[in-house]
């Protein structure tokens, strides 16, 4: 029997990079796949659709009132039928739509409509590409699922130069590949609890201490653990990003609050500890706000807080078959880190240099490395979605060589 041959369903939006989409086109047809076109108003303002029909061999679907469109498959099955959906150019127009949960068009209708996250290869000025607005709906977009490939620097059909060139035909036809390759539900069954963000430590009502962890890498392995078949609990500090779609979020604020509810999920198969948790906490937690007086600033008393990756590790007969601890370091990153997954008890230590001029904290890249008891892997420098990618696959392959080993 021969496997089923792929199908996507290629957006094409408006800006001059759709001409690229044709040697996309090119290249899914040169590789099996079926595509089907979906064309925007906007799109066919830069390439026909009779060149994209003559290359995808289907019907170019334009009009979301077309009759015969309907008759012939409705917009649901369209993108139902599909294994992927690609947009290519996404414009700052179609990724704002997506965000809003707009279908007022044949294409926002379809991702609306579909159960499917979509690829992105955004093409735009780079002022668009950078602007706040389109930054959040990358960032909602992401938290439903969408993958983004690019886009490139480089001179744009403008005049200008910067980010927002789409990416080249080659590395969207390789993302994608990727994207249906990294299908198997390798953590299918598998609970995972998962820490991250920063925590607030109160002072007093106005004022806390905090620190400057984005809880994006905590995030971006929920939702590849989603992916990756999971039943998942973020465990989540203060933090400025959209919930993962279908991941269960509980939010708080201190690390008491965290550590009580980090307990609550127990038993887990699989804790992930990749929160910047406080080590201290004021010892009283002023009931009104200090105010300035004449005996100068106030001495903050400071105590410990609850360690929770340490008291999961050693949590006795509900503890997780795997234990897997976070560590940013300024300096010794790999002695450092060591020298803490024997302090804290847990399988694995994921390593990371915050020090300053690295940007990795707040930033959208990182560079690890893995530290277990056995031996150290360093990982080069990668995007934040892509470290969890690869930190999931890892993890997923270490519990099923634990669950082989029969430690029960
Ligand atoms: N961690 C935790 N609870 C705490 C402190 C840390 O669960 N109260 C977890 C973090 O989520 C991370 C790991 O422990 O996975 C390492 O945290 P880090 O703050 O770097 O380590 P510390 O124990 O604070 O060690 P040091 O202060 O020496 O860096």
């Amino acid at each position: 029997m021969h496997a089923k041959a792929s199908s996507i369903l290629l957006i094409v939006g408006g800006g001059i990079a759709a001409y690229k989409s044709l040697e996309l086109i090119r290249l899914l047809r040169g590789a099996g796949m079926e595509v089907r076109v979906v064309l925007t108003k906007a799109g066919a303002q830069f390439v026909t659709p009779l060149s994209l029909a003559s290359l995808s061999g289907n019907k170019v679907y334009e009009d979301l009132f077309s009759l015969t469109d309907e008759t012939e498959m409705g917009h649901i099955e369209l993108s139902r039928q599909a294994d992927a959906i690609v947009i290519a150019p996404a414009t700052a127009d179609l990724l704002a739509k997506a965000a809003n949960g707009l279908a007022n068009d044949l294409a926002s209708t379809l991702l609306l409509a579909s159960d499917k996250a979509a690829l992105a290869a955004p093409a735009m000025n780079w002022r668009m590409w950078t602007h706040p607005a389109t930054r959040r709906n990358v960032d909602v977009l992401r938290g439903y699922g969408m993958a983004f490939v690019g886009p490139n620097e480089g001179p744009m059909a403008c005049g200008e130069s910067g980010p927002g060139r789409m990416a080249e035909p080659e590395e969207i036809f390789a993302a994608l590949r990727a994207r249906l390759a990294d299908r198997p539900k390798t953590l299918a069954g598998r609970k995972v609890v998962i820490t991250a963000g920063p925590t607030h430590e109160p002072i007093d009502p106005v004022r806390y201490i905090a620190n400057r962890s984005s809880g994006k890498q905590g995030y971006a392995l929920a939702e590849v653990a989603r992916d990756a078949g999971a039943e998942v609990v973020l465990v989540s500090g203060p933090v400025n990003l959209p919930p993962p779609a279908g991941v269960r979020l509980i939010s708080v604020e201190t690390a008491r609050q965290m550590a009580e509810a980090v307990e609550s999920t127990l038993p887990c198969d699989i804790f992930i500890a990749a929160a910047a948790v406080a080590d201290w906490r004021t010892e009283a937690d002023a009931a009104q706000k200090i105010k300035k007086g004449f005996d100068g600033p106030p001495a903050l008393k400071m105590v410990e807080n609850p360690d929770i990756l340490a008291s999961i590790a050693r949590h006795g007969a509900n503890r997780p078959r795997l234990v897997i601890g976070f560590a940013a370091e300024t300096e010794n990153v790999v002695a450092h880190a060591r020298a803490k997954l024997a302090k804290k008890g847990c399988d694995l230590i994921v390593a990371n240099d915050v020090g300053e001029g690295t940007g990795v904290m707040g930033g959208s890249e990182n560079a690890v490395v893995l530290i277990t008891p056995d031996g150290e892997q360093a990982w080069p420098r990668l995007a934040k979605d892509e470290v969890a990618r690869r930190l999931v696959a890892h993890f997923a392959q270490m519990y099923a060589a634990e669950e082989e080993r029969g430690g029960a």
